[in-house]
């Protein structure tokens, strides 16, 4: 698959992987710091890297230990190319490894919280306090610092806590920058980037539109480009980018399987035709997706389905349009990082709308493939995209037919979309919804009795579930103010026939998910 760099070459910095759980956070800290960086393999050839001319290295964690048999080792060369590199943990136990310090297996392992005292604030710690808390999760530790090298910090168990060859400019510490419980961390690499690597730190992710759509022009020429969209953000970013570099040879084809939240469908039609003007061409497949999903309660069988009949009708609608050669999908960079390096279990067999059908036989266009998500709302702000669209909380593909716990029918659906609608409504006029992840409503397969008027009732549960997260790996149930939930409760109740309860889901991630199936 053809590459896509989105820009500002001369600025950028590359992170070498050695395998730590951090390496993405890494990179999300250095984009922060409106430096662009990408993450290579760690045996990525030095020309290769050279070649890219990057101004500064990182050398991230990992777990293996520098002795060991297959531990995990760059090109020895590369601390002559004169390129400023800053090793964090394993990366700063292999460097004092190559150049002739001594390393060790640690007798206090330091995981957690841990203060710092800094004896040298003239390089990494310039500008910071002189004793700090910083997060460290090691085994290993640099014993002895290589000859040319300075400890310029030091914890109780760990006499080089961070390591300093002016000179060279090289640098190592052993703590993590990165995460959130290092909370100067991003001063630190800061001044790696800035003061030691000499860098300006302009780069925007909007900086990258212009270049984006110089590539799409020269990769495009003028073929023909088709693009799935959903209604999130990342496909409609997409959309809107590739339009604006190929106008009229851009065919959108939203297909709208009727499991979509509220006036979803209309929304997005008139974006796209009226906002920015693109070709969409709207299907209208609610029935057949009903229909195969009659009688059906199984959850994976359910997203089976929806993705199987999703590619078959994406293959009709683009099949129809035969002088298609590329097809624009929204992949971020998140998902370029982890492909082919997971080994997790599934869980949920995730189905993307807009996923590549294997046998199109269409070149793929991914220009967001070095982008973060948040990245991404920047750069479709910058694209005058409607805010209601750049701050949309993610929906799974399967849409509502995984929120339906149990079978779906259009019944269903409606009191879902209904009782949804209120639930965002609130979140929203409650000013809460940029904070949470998703605030949704699920249908559980529950009737209770409830009195109503006079009346017994024997009626649906509506579970609302609100989250926070970062990164979707993790997620905490929201502290949602006790009116928003019983104006949520009284709305739902009152305005969706059929519901007579309401109950608020309090469970975190792990080891609950965020949706229900
Ligand atoms: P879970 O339920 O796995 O959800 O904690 C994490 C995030 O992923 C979304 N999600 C999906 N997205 N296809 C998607 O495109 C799916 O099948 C799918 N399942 C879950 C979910 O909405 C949440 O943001």
């Amino acid at each position: 698959m053809a590459s896509f760099s989105p820009g500002v070459q001369d600025e950028m910095v590359i992170i070498l992987d050695f395998g730590a759980q951090y390496t993405q956070l890494i990179a999300r800290r250095v984009r922060e710091c409106h430096v662009y960086c990408e993450i290579v393999p760690f045996d990525t050839p030095l020309d290769e890297i050279r070649a890219r001319q990057p101004r500064g290295l990182i050398f991230s964690g990992g777990p293996a230990s520098v002795y060991e048999d297959g531990a995990p080792r760059c090109d020895e060369a590369v601390y002559e190319c004169g390129i400023p590199i800053l090793g964090i943990c394993y990366g700063t136990q292999l460097m004092a490894f190559h150049l002739g310090g001594v390393v060790h297996s640690g007798e206090q392992k330091e995981f957690g919280h841990t203060e710092l005292e800094v004896l040298d604030d003239t390089g990494l710690f310039a500008g910071l306090e002189r004793k700090l808390v910083c997060w460290m999760s090691h085994g290993d530790l640099v014993e002895k610092t290589p000859p040319g090298f300075v400890s310029s910090a030091r914890t109780e168990h760990t006499p080089v806590a961070a390591m300093e060859n002016r000179e060279r400019r090289l640098y190592g510490v052993q703590f993590h920058p990165e995460v959130v419980h290092t909370p100067w961390g991003t001063e630190l690499l800061r001044n790696f980037l800035i003061n030691i690597c000499g860098l300006s730190g302009s780069w925007t992710p909007a900086s990258f539109i212009e270049t984006a759509i110089e590539e799409i022009r020269k990769r495009v020429g003028t073929s023909r480009v088709v693009c799935g969209v959903s209604g999130g953000v990342d496909s409609a970013c997409v959309a809107a980018l590739v339009h604006r570099a190929i106008g009229e040879q851009l065919t959108c084809i939203f297909v709208d399987h009727g499991l979509l939240r509220l006036n979803e469908g209309r929304q997005v039609k008139k974006t796209f035709e009226d906002h920015f003007g693109i070709n969409l061409d709207y299907v209208d497949a609610e029935a057949r997706f009903l229909a195969r999903l009659a009688g059906v309660t199984d959850p994976e069988t359910k997203r089976k389905i929806i993705g199987e009949e999703f590619v078959r009708v994406f293959e009709e609608e683009a099949g129809k349009i035969t002088d298609a050669t590329f097809l624009a999908q929204g992949t971020l960079y998140p998902d370029v990082i982890e492909s082919g390096t997971k080994n997790a279990a599934v869980i949920k067999s995730h189905h993307n709308v807009g996923g590549l059908p294997e046998d199109m036989n269409l070149e793929v266009l991914e220009p967001l493939r070095y982008l973060f998500k948040d990245e991404v709302r920047e750069v479709c702000a910058a694209l005058g995209m409607p805010e209601d669209m750049v701050w949309r909380h993610p929906f799974p593909g399967p849409g509502l037919g995984i929120r339906i716990v149990g079978e779906i029918t259009k019944a269903r659906l409606d009191t879902l979309r209904k009782a949804d609608a209120v639930v965002v409504e609130e979140i929203k006029g409650a000013g809460l919804y940029r904070q949470l992840w998703m605030g949704f409503a699920i249908l559980a397969p529950i009737r209770s009795v409830g009195v109503m008027g006079d009346q017994r009732t024997y009626d649906d549960t509506i579970v609302l579930r609100a989250v926070t997260s970062e990164d979707a790996m993790t997620a905490d149930w929201a502290r949602l103010p006790y009116d928003l939930l019983q104006r949520i409760s009284n709305r739902v109740i009152n305005e969706v026939p059929g519901v007579n309860r309401v109950v608020y889901d309090i469970s975190s991630k792990p080891p609950a998910t965020m949706e229900w199936e």
